[in-house]
């Protein structure tokens, strides 16, 4: 499996605060079958410090004890972007970044943003040459009421990717029910473990692989966990099947 969001680099953003702390993530993930995971620390956060450098510096510390603890696990870099008006900007400014190599742009949003702004941002961006990732659509409370927009952004040929916990239900009904409803919709792009600690928000990624197993078709938990997250990291297109409306039946 490929773990698309986390927040396993030490001591940058809420996630991990300390080299050990992100070890014991690496070795929860390594042993629940991921294989690769990219630390993707939050960024643009308005009103927050934020240093670049530092970003890279961890992901270099983290890098050499994985290979120096011979942990079987792959790490890649990239950034979960806070959706701002002036994103865009920064993006094409060279202060904000993907993952690394591609053209693929994971970004957050406020919980209550109005969706008028979502849809600018996202739209501001894909005009550059990007393609927006819109990290745990779910969670969103503009979403839960008009979950259509995901169907919208699929149109525009944005992607969805969807929370392990959202899934699990660990986040309450509003989440669980939208990223049921999209997953059985062909809407989601990938799932990931979003994980911030060896604790809660883990990087078990297992469990999900077993429930979207056990309630989806076959081809579901590979092509979210692995074959979508591959063609991210490549730059290349993603895959979800036939995208549903939620005005069809
Ligand atoms: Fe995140």
């Amino acid at each position: 499996m490929i773990d698309i969001h986390s927040h396993i680099l030490p001591g940058v953003d809420d996630g991990s605060p300390n080299l050990e702390e992100s070890i014991r993530m690496a070795r929860i993930a390594a042993r629940s079958g991921t294989s690769c995971i990219v630390a993707t620390p939050h960024f643009n956060i308005p009103g927050e410090w934020e240093d670049p450098e530092r970003i890279r510096a961890a992901y270099q510390e983290l890098t050499m004890e994985l290979s120096r603890q011979e942990i079987p696990l792959q790490l890649r870099l990239g950034m979960e972007i806070f959706g701002t008006e002036d994103a865009p900007q920064r993006l094409m400014d060279q202060e904000l970044w993907g993952y690394e190599g591609t053209q693929y742009i994971l970004i957050e949003f406020d919980f209550d943003e109005n969706p008028d702004t979502v849809f600018y941002i996202l739209d501001e961006i894909h005009d550059l040459g990007y393609v927006p990732i819109v990290a745990h659509p779910e969670r969103y409370r503009f979403v839960q009421r008009d979950p259509e927009m995901v169907y919208e952004w699929r149109m525009r040929g944005y992607g969805a990717q969807v929370n392990k916990g959202s899934l699990m239900g660990r986040f309450g009904r509003g989440p669980e029910e939208t990223s049921h409803a999209l997953v059985a919709r062909s809407l989601v792009t990938m799932v990931a473990s979003d994980a911030h600690s060896s604790r809660m928000r883990t990087p078990d990624m297992r469990e999900v692989w077993d429930m979207l197993s056990a309630e989806y078709a076959p081809h579901v938990a590979q092509r979210l966990m692995q074959d979508n997250p591959a063609h991210i990291l490549r730059g290349e297109p993603f895959e979800t099947g036939h995208p549903k409306s939620f005005f069809e039946r």
